[in-house]
C-alpha cells in the first residue's frame, strides 16, 4: 500500500463514513470499491471505519462478506482486502424514520474505539423519498451537530422531480444542515475528463480568447448509450431522458463549457460561476418555440446482427403505453455578454450505435474564404468517454499543384499518460467529501437553476397540444428528423467509439 505524501494530496482527518441503504446495490458496486480503491492507495487517514446502516438485519460479518469477501466488484488479492474488512461495520435500523438511538450509540462507540475524532460522513443511498426524513433524524439524535467534529452530508440523485419538489427538499434538508455541510453528488463532475474542461479552458490562453460569441458558431454535446433501460425500467418510465441525464449531468457539463473564470479554483468561487451559468439559460416557455427546440423519441423493437433487441415499452417494468423519452434533443440559448445567440445542442440517449460523451465546439469560419471546395470550420472536440482526450480540427494544404484543403486532426488521448492512475468518479468525489471539497458537488441553487430551465420543457411535453413522439429503431441516430434541431443545415457529429473516427479525415501525430 502506498502512503500519499501531504504533498499530493489535502490533509484527511480520521472520520466515520456511514452508508445508508448499505444492503443496496450502489453500496456494493461503486461505493465500497471507491473507498477500497482510496485505501490500496494509500488516501484514508489512520483512523478510518465504514459503518453500513439499513433496514436488512444483518451482522457486521454478513456486511462484509456481502460487499468486500464475496464481492464481484473488487480486484486485489485477500492480503489487502482483510485487512481492510476490519474497517467495516454494519447496524441494522428499524426505519429510516425511526429513532436512531441505537446507531448513535453506534457511532460513538465506534469513534471511542477508533479515535476517529467525532467525524461523521453520512452517505444517502436510498430512495428520494427518505433523503428528508433521515436527515431529520439525525438533527433530532443530534448527529448533524458539529459541536466535537464535523458533519456531512453527501445526497445521491435524483435531487428532485420538478423544480417545485427540489426546492422543497432543499428547504427540508436546509433545516436540519448548513448548506456547506450538505454534498449533492453528481458522478459526471468526477470524471477527469469533465474536470478537465476547465483546465483546457482557463490554463490555455490559446483557447481562452476565442470562447465567445464571436468565434463560437455552435455547441454540440452528445452522451449516447448503446444500452437500453436493462432491469431499471420500473424507475426510467417515472424519469425518462431528460430527468435522468439532462437536468442534472449535461447541465453541470454545459455549466462547465459557458462558466466565466472563477475568481479562484475554490468551491465557492467555482460554483458561483457554474450558477451564474445556468441561471443564464434562456428560458424557453411559448410552445412554438418548445415545439422547434425540443426532440423527443423512444426506441422502438428491431433486430441487430440477427438478435431481436426490445423496444422501450416492451422492457420490463415499462408502460405497454409509455410517453417516457429515452432520446431527448434540445436546442437552446444563453443569454449574456459571451453567449448571445450562439446555439447549444445536447442531447442524451439510450439504445445509440454507440457509447459516447463529447463535447464539440465548432468554430466560425475565417471571415474571407481564400481557398474553395471545403469547409474549413475549426472545431475542438472534448471527449467525455470512451478514448477520452482532446482532437483540435484544422485545415491542411494538401501536398501538390494548387490549394486544396484538408482536414487534419491534432490530438491528445488521456491513454498515452501512461503513469497516471484516473481515479473513477466515485473514488474522487467521496475522497473529495472526506477532504470537505465541495467544488464538484452541485449546490442547492445550482440544481434549482437547472430545473427551473427543465420544468416548461418537461411541462409542454406533458401536456402540449402539437408535441410528438418520435421513434428511432433501437441502434440508429435517433429519430429520422433528429437533424431538425441544426441550422444552417448542420448536423450531428455522430461519433464512433474512437476520438479520431470520422469519415475523410487524415491525421498527423
Ligand atoms: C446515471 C443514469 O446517472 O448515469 C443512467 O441514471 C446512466 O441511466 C448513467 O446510464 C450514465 O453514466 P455513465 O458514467 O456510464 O455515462
Amino acid at each position: 500500500m502506498r502512503k500519499n505524501s501531504l504533498n499530493d494530496m489535502k490533509q484527511i482527518d480520521n472520520q466515520i463514513l456511514i452508508i445508508f441503504g448499505a444492503s443496496g446495490d450502489l453500496t456494493a458496486r461503486k461505493l465500497v470499491p471507491a473507498v477500497y480503491d482510496l485505501y490500496k492507495e494509500g488516501f484514508l487517514p489512520d483512523n478510518f471505519i465504514i459503518l453500513g446502516a439499513s433496514r436488512s438485519k444483518l451482522s457486521d460479518e454478513d456486511f462484509r462478506k456481502r460487499v468486500l469477501l464475496e464481492s464481484k466488484y473488487l480486484d486485489g488479492g485477500e492480503e489487502m482486502i482483510a485487512p481492510f474488512a476490519e474497517k467495516l461495520f454494519y447496524e441494522p435500523i428499524a426505519g429510516y424514520d425511526a429513532d436512531f438511538g441505537d446507531l448513535k450509540n453506534r457511532i460513538t462507540a465506534l469513534n471511542e474505539t477508533h479515535q476517529t475524532d467525532h467525524n461523521l460522513v453520512f452517505y444517502l443511498s436510498t430512495p428520494p423519498e427518505v433523503y428528508g426524513k433521515i436527515s431529520r433524524s439525525l438533527y433530532e439524535t443530534g448527529l448533524s451537530s458539529e459541536e466535537h467534529g464535523w458533519s456531512r452530508l453527501i445526497v445521491e440523485k435524483p435531487f428532485g422531480y420538478s423544480l417545485d419538489t427540489a426546492q422543497a427538499l432543499n428547504v427540508e434538508l436546509h433545516k436540519y444542515f448548513q448548506e456547506q455541510q450538505i454534498y449533492r453528488i453528481d458522478h459526471y463532475l468526477g470524471k477527469e475528463t469533465v474536470q478537465n474542461l476547465l483546465v483546457t479552458r482557463f490554463s490555455n490562453s490559446i483557447f481562452e480568447p476565442l470562447w465567445n460569441r464571436n468565434y463560437i458558431k455552435h455547441v454540440e454535446i452528445t452522451n449516447a448509450e448503446s444500452l437500453g433501460v436493462g432491469g431499471r425500467g420500473g424507475y426510467y418510465d417515472q424519469s425518462g431522458a431528460l430527468r435522468d441525464m439532462f437536468q442534472n449531468h449535461l447541465l453541470q457539463v454545459v455549466s462547465l463549457v459557458a462558466m466565466e473564470p472563477p475568481r479562484e479554483a475554490t468551491a465557492e468561487e467555482t460554483r458561483n460561476e457554474t450558477v451564474q451559468a445556468l441561471k443564464s439559460l434562456r428560458l424557453m416557455t411559448h410552445p412554438a418555440e418548445l415545439r422547434q427546440h425540443t426532440i423527443r423519441a423512444q426506441y422502438v423493437g428491431t433486430e441487430i446482427d440477427g438478435k431481436k433487441v426490445n423496444g422501450y415499452r416492451e422492457e420490463e417494468g415499462v408502460a405497454k403505453d409509455s410517453l417516457t423519452e429515452t432520446y431527448a434533443a434540445i436546442k437552446f440559448y444563453i443569454d449574456n455578454w459571451r453567449w448571445r445567440d450562439v446555439p447549444f445542442y445536447v442531447r442524451t440517449a439510450k439504445r445509440m450505435p454507440t457509447k459516447v460523451t463529447e463535447v464539440v465546439v465548432h468554430f466560425k469560419s475565417t471571415p474571407h474564404k481564400l481557398f474553395t471546395g471545403s469547409n474549413l470550420a475549426n472545431k475542438l472536440i472534448i471527449r467525455i468517454q470512451p478514448d477520452e482526450g482532446i482532437l483540435v480540427k484544422f485545415g491542411v494544404k494538401v501536398p501538390g499543384q494548387g490549394f486544396k484543403v484538408e482536414r487534419a486532426n491534432l490530438d491528445f488521448y488521456y491513454s498515452q499518460m501512461t503513469n497516471t492512475k484516473v481515479m473513477q468518479a466515485y473514488e474522487r468525489l467521496l475522497l473529495d467529501a472526506m477532504q470537505g471539497d465541495a467544488t464538484l458537488y452541485a449546490r442547492g441553487d445550482e440544481v434549482e437553476a437547472a430545473w427551473k430551465f427543465v420544468d416548461p420543457i418537461l411541462d409542454y411535453w406533458k401536456n402540449g397540444k402539437d408535441v410528438r413522439m418520435y421513434g428511432y429503431a433501437a441502434g440508429v441516430w435517433g429519430p429520422e428528423n433528429s437533424n431538425s434541431l441544426m441550422e444552417d443545415g448542420d448536423d450531428w457529429r455522430n461519433p464512433g467509439p474512437s476520438l479520431a473516427d470520422d469519415p475523410g479525415f487524415c491525421v498527423i501525430c
